[in-house]
């Protein structure tokens, strides 16, 4: 199963914002988890972080032409407020669970709307890291044979 993995603003600063919200460990230690934990899997994964809207949709789109079969989103701060980020996820037919290392529902009020919720088959948040191995086995759990 070919999964991409995509982050948006900010992500790349992981160990570097905020510790106490998202923690000491950095992009490269979630990539290096996340392609230790598929390996042996019938699982592909294809990792990508931009701090541009734009740049996310246009990856979006290639997955599309590249018939991906799973998405795992954190659009960070766009998960907010970006339409267009939204009409991307839900014109692409892939399912897509969205991901947040916080709880966005704990935290300040504008962090609790997602505009990419309801195009999204599933919102994972607070669980840090564990969230995108959740969201990964999900999209599996989806797809038979996948985690022999
Ligand atoms: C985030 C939560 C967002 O509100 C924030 O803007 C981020 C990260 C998270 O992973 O908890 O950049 O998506």
């Amino acid at each position: 199963m070919r999964i991409a993995v995509v982050n948006g603003p900010n992500l790349n600063f992981l160990g570097i914002r905020e510790p106490d919200v998202y923690g000491h460990e950095t992009y490269d230690d979630l990539i290096y988890m996340l392609r230790d934990y598929a390996m042996g899997k019938k699982i592909q994964l294809d990792f990508f972080q931009s701090n541009s809207e734009g740049a996310l949709i246009d990856y979006l789109q290639q997955c599309y032409h590249k018939h991906f079969e799973g998405i795992v989103i954190n659009p960070g701060a766009y998960t907010h407020y970006s339409y267009a980020i939204r009409d991307c996820i839900a014109s692409l037919n892939i399912p897509t669970v969205e991901v947040h290392l916080s709880n966005i529902h704990e935290r300040e009020g504008f962090r609790s709307i997602s505009v990419v919720e309801d195009v999204c088959v599933k919102q994972l948040c607070g669980k840090g890291f564990r969230g995108y191995i959740e969201a990964i086995d999900y999209l599996c759990s989806k797809k038979r044979g996948c985690n022999d």
